[in-house]
C-alpha cells in the first residue's frame, strides 16, 4: 500500500458529487479517487469524467477495481446491504449517516466489519469543524463550568418531491430528525457526554409526505445537563440560522451557522470566570465575548483524511462505528418517545 488510500464511491450522484469527492477525496493528502458507482449510469459517468475516475457498472465491478476503501453515500435503506457486500470484499468502509435503518442493522454492519477485519466509519463530519473542536476544548478545560444546557438546530426547506427517499420512512428511516437531527444529537453528545433519556415530538407541520417535517427533542444528559434539538424540513433555508448554544455554570458558547455543510459560521464564547489568560490563537477579544475563529478546515476533507490515515496507521478512525450505533440508539429512543408520548431511556 502506498501512502494514498485508493477510494471507491457508491452513490456518486448526490452529496458525494457535491462535497465529499471534490472537497474531500480529491484534495486529501492521503486519498485518491479511483472508481465510482451509481445506479444512475448517466450521473455516474458524468462524475467519473469530471473527477477522472473509473465508472463502475455495478457494486461488484467497483469492488473488483483496485481500491482499498469505499465511501457509501446512497439512500439510507441501502447502507446495510452495501456495507455487508463491501466488508465481505475486505474493503474499509466510510458509511454516510445513518449507519443503518435500525439499531439491529447497525449492529449487524459492525459485526460483519469486525469479522472481516475492515474499518467501519460513519459520516458525522460536523465533529471536525474547527469551531466545534475549539468549543469542545473550552468545555474540556472546564472554562464553561458544569454543563447546564445545550441546543443544536438544523433546519431547511425541503418541499415534497415525488420519489425522494428521505420523504418515506421505508427508505429514509425517518424525516428531519433522522436526516439532520442525527448531526445535532451527535454534536451535543460530543460536547456534553451521553444522553440518558429523551422526550420527542414529531409532526408534519407544513409538508404532507410520510416522513416527519418537524421534530423537537428534549434531552437529559447523564451528567445532569439538559438540551434541545430542533430540526425542520419546513423552515426556509435563510431563516434557520442553525444555532448552537452551549451553557455552563461559568459561561456560554453561542454559534450561528457552524452546524451545516459549509464553514461559514460565527461562534462567540462568554466566559465569566476571570479566565483572562484564554488566548489560544484561535480566539481574539471581542466587545462582549471571545470570538472563536480558528482556521477553518473543510469537514469533508477532514473526515476523508482522518479515515485514510486510520487505514494507513492500522488504527480505529475518530468517527468509528460506535458513533453510528450510538446515533441509532438515541434516534430509536426519540421515535419511540414520539410514538408513545413518554420519556424514553436511551
Ligand atoms: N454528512 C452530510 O453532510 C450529508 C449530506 C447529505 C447527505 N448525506 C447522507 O448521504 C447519503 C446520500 O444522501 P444524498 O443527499 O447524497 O442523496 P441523493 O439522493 O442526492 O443521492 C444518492 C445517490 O445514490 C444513488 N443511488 C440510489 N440507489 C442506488 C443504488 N442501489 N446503488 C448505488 N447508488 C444508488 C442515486 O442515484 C443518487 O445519485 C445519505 O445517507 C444521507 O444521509 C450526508
Amino acid at each position: 500500500m502506498t501512502n494514498k488510500i485508493k477510494w471507491g464511491v457508491i452513490g456518486s450522484g448526490g452529496i458525494a458529487k457535491r462535497r465529499t469527492i471534490p472537497e474531500g477525496i480529491v484534495p486529501a493528502e492521503h486519498a485518491e479517487l479511483v472508481a465510482v458507482y451509481d445506479i444512475n449510469p448517466e450521473a455516474n459517468s458524468a462524475v467519473a469524467i469530471e473527477f477522472q475516475a473509473i465508472a463502475a457498472s455495478s457494486i461488484q465491478d467497483l469492488i473488483n477495481s483496485d481500491i482499498d476503501a469505499i465511501y457509501i453515500a446512497s439512500p439510507a435503506s441501502l447502507h446495510h446491504e452495501q456495507v455487508v457486500a463491501c466488508a465481505k470484499a475486505k474493503k474499509h468502509i466510510l458509511c454516510e449517516k445513518p449507519l443503518g435503518m435500525t439499531i439491529e442493522e447497525a449492529e449487524q454492519m459492525i459485526a460483519i466489519c469486525k469479522e472481516e477485519g475492515v474499518l467501519l466509519g460513519v459520516g458525522l463530519m460536523m465533529r471536525f469543524a474547527t469551531q466545534h473542536q475549539a468549543a469542545l476544548k473550552i468545555i474540556q478545560e472546564g472554562k464553561l463550568g458544569k454543563p447546564v444546557y445545550g441546543r443544536a438546530q438544523l433546519s431547511c426547506w425541503y418541499p415534497p418531491i415525488p420519489g425522494a427517499w428521505r420523504q418515506y420512512p421505508k427508505t429514509g428511516g425517518g424525516g428531519s430528525l433522522m436526516d439532520m437531527g442525527s448531526h445535532c444529537i451527535d454534536l451535543l453528545e460530543m460536547f456534553f457526554g451521553k444522553i440518558k433519556s429523551v422526550n420527542c415530538f414529531i409532526n408534519n407541520t407544513v409538508h404532507s409526505y410520510q416522513s416527519e417535517d418537524s421534530a423537537v427533542v428534549s434531552l437529559f444528559f447523564e451528567n445532569g445537563a439538559m438540551g434541545t434539538v430542533d430540526t425542520y424540513f419546513c423552515i426556509p433555508d435563510n431563516s434557520s440560522k442553525n444555532v448552537l448554544e452551549l451553557y455552563g455554570s461559568k459561561g456560554s458558547i453561542i454559534a450561528k451557522g457552524t452546524i451545516g455543510q459549509g464553514a461559514a459560521g460565527e461562534m462567540v464564547a462568554y466566559l465569566e470566570s476571570n479566565d483572562a489568560d484564554y488566548s489560544a490563537e484561535q480566539a481574539r477579544s471581542a466587545a462582549e465575548g471571545l470570538v472563536i475563529d480558528p482556521k477553518p478546515v473543510n469537514t469533508y476533507m477532514a473526515e476523508i483524511e482522518e479515515f485514510s490515515c486510520a487505514i494507513l496507521e492500522k488504527r480505529e478512525p475518530a468517527n468509528d462505528f460506535t458513533l453510528g450505533l450510538r446515533s441509532q440508539q438515541v434516534l430509536a429512543a426519540c421515535y419511540e418517545s414520539a410514538k408513545t408520548g413518554k420519556v424514553v431511556e436511551v
